[in-house]
Parts: C-alpha cells; sequence; structure tokens
C-alpha cells in the first residue's frame, strides 16, 4: 500500500481518487442523463483510468445512476468496488427528504443489490441519520444488513464526531461522507477524528460543484507551476490533506475525469499546502 491507495474497513483496498456518479443523472439529479451516451461512456473510462472507487445512491434520480453504471460496467472487473447510500426520499428535482425507517433502509439496499447487479454491497452508507427516527434502529438496520451479508462495509453521511461514536458502538464504521473541500472546511473536527481511527473520509463537493476548477485564483497560481489545472490543484489538496481522504469529484464528460484522475499525482509542496490553507481559510 503507498499513499494512492487506502484501505476501506482495513482490508477493501481502492484508489483513493474515485469517483462520484450522481451528476450522470439529469437536472436537479432526477430524471435520465440529459446525454445517455455521454455518461455511460465517462462510466466506462473510470477503470480504465486506474479508479476502482465509485460513489452512487438509491436517491440519484432515483434509480437512474445505479441501474446506468450496471449497464456501462457489469460484469464488473475485478477489484472494482462500488459505494451506494440510502436514507434520503426524493419527492422531485433537487429535493431531499431524510427517511431512516429501519424496514426501508434494508428493502432500499435489497433494491441496490438487484440496481447494482451484486450479491454484496462493497460499502453501504447511511445517506442522512432521519432525525424523526430513533437514531440506534437506523444502525441496528444497519447492523442487520452486515449480519446478513448484504452489505461487507458500512459508513454514514453528514455526521459529527458524537454521532459517529454513537453509530460505532452498533457497528464499525468504515467510512464518513461529509461535505468538505478547499473553501468548505466545516467539517474539519470530523476528518481529523477519522484521521485518527483510520476510517475513510469521503468528501463529497470536492471542487465546491466546479467553483474550484476556474481561472484567476490562489489555485491557479499553482496549478501553472505543476502545469496542471486549479481544479486538479483542489484535489490534489485534498490528497495531501489526510492519508484517509478518498475524494469522488463528479462529471459527466470523459475529459474532465481524466483530467481529474491525474490529480491523484500531483504532489505539492509543504509551501504550496501551507499557502492554500492561508488563502482558502
Ligand atoms: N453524501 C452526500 O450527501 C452527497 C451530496 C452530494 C454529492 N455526493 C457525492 O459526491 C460526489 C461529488 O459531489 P458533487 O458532484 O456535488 O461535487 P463536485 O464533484 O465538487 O462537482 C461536480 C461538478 O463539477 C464539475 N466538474 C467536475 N470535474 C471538473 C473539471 N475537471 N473541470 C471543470 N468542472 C468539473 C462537473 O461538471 P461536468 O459534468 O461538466 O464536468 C460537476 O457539475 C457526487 O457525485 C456524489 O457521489 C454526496
Amino acid at each position: 500500500m503507498d499513499n494512492t491507495t487506502f484501505r476501506i474497513g482495513g482490508e477493501l483496498e481502492v484508489s483513493r481518487l474515485g469517483f462520484g456518479a450522481m451528476r450522470l443523472t439529469g437536472p436537479g439529479i432526477w430524471g435520465q442523463p440529459t446525454d445517455r451516451e455521454a455518461a455511460l461512456a465517462t462510466l466506462r473510462r473510470v477503470p480504465e483510468l486506474g479508479i476502482n472507487l465509485i460513489d452512487t445512491a438509491d436517491s440519484y434520480g432515483p434509480d437512474v445512476s445505479e441501474p446506468l453504471i450496471r449497464e456501462a460496467l457489469h460484469p464488473y472487473a475485478p477489484g472494482l468496488h462500488i459505494a451506494t447510500k440510502a436514507g434520503l426520499r426524493r419527492p422531485g428535482p433537487d429535493a431531499w427528504l431524510p427517511h431512516g425507517d429501519p424496514d426501508y433502509l434494508i428493502a432500499q439496499a435489497r433494491r441496490s443489490l438487484t440496481h447494482l447487479g451484486v450479491e454484496q454491497i462493497d460499502l453501504w452508507q447511511l445517506h442522512r441519520i432521519d432525525p424523526s427516527v430513533p437514531r440506534d434502529e437506523q444502525f441496528g438496520a444497519v447492523r442487520a444488513m452486515i449480519d446478513e451479508g448484504i452489505i461487507r462495509h458500512a459508513g454514514l453521511s453528514q455526521v459529527t464526531v458524537a454521532e459517529i461514536e454513537a453509530a460505532q458502538r452498533v457497528f464499525p464504521v468504515a467510512t464518513v461522507q461529509n461535505r468538505f473541500n478547499l473553501s468548505d472546511r466545516s467539517s474539519e473536527s470530523v476528518l481529523d477524528y477519522c484521521t485518527r481511527h483510520a476510517i475513510g473520509f469521503i468528501p463529497w463537493f470536492p471542487l465546491a460543484a466546479g467553483a474550484l476548477t476556474g481561472p484567476g485564483s490562489a489555485l491557479a497560481v499553482i496549478a501553472q507551476a505543476h502545469a496542471a489545472t486549479p481544479g486538479q490543484i483542489a484535489l490534489a489538496w485534498l490528497l495531501r490533506r489526510s492519508p484517509v481522504i478518498l475524494p469522488i469529484p463528479g462529471t459527466a464528460s470523459v475529459a474532465h475525469l481524466e483530467e481529474n484522475a491525474r490529480a491523484l499525482h500531483i504532489a505539492l509542496s509543504d509551501d504550496e499546502f501551507a499557502r492554500l490553507e492561508a488563502t482558502y481559510r
């Protein structure tokens, strides 16, 4: 293992630069892709670039992202790992509602097995802790899925340290997926906790949905020195921030995917890393 890989749950080895499959769906993360062929081509390029962690969810579409992954990549190459989630319902475009009924969570995970065409989900994440359902009941559903073998590893999304600790009393928390990027470090204490406990930290919104990819910034200045792009430097900063960070930039473009994948091999100097921290704090 080197600094380009991480072992989820101490054993599932993944390349630290993954792929987020949320934005393959239609506008508002709703319905079919605007350009279906481009979405499929992007997915097919993922393993060719050495990326072996794909993040998706039942709610992307809903029921669009997972079947697209299956259509593009099944039967899966050995070592390709797909992480999915449940716990958010979709009343319409851009609308997300927590739904943590334990039976619903388990039923959705079973649907994910079918939609993805797998016998076991490598990493299943509770998309949100539903505040209207006792959290231990939601964690209990996760425990039951691990015990039954439906899922191999389990994670949480958008949680506090106290919530991770509460979940750890019920099942081993392999990953945490919180919003985090150079310009939004509000989850820094959660990241530091994950680093100390070797829990994978999957920062969603790693490029601030493209806002960190533009010209005329501190990122752009450092990018020039590396013959790179600002977005690649934003990803390189994340990769350098902690060895447990697994960024999953999302795109529906093969060119952007290829660009993002190259960030894994950009090494920032101590000075560059510190300058970025100071500029964006
Ligand atoms: N757990 C959660 O609650 C949660 C919430 C949101 C997202 N997620 C996960 O996190 C993943 C990433 O998050 P995200 O999609 O919100 O944010 P992101 O990865 O920061 O941004 C994706 C956006 O950036 C653009 N982009 C990507 N690469 C680019 C490049 N090289 N140059 C210019 N623009 C580029 C994409 O547009 P193009 O298609 O034009 O490239 C896309 O619109 C999602 O796919 C999903 O799996 C999880």
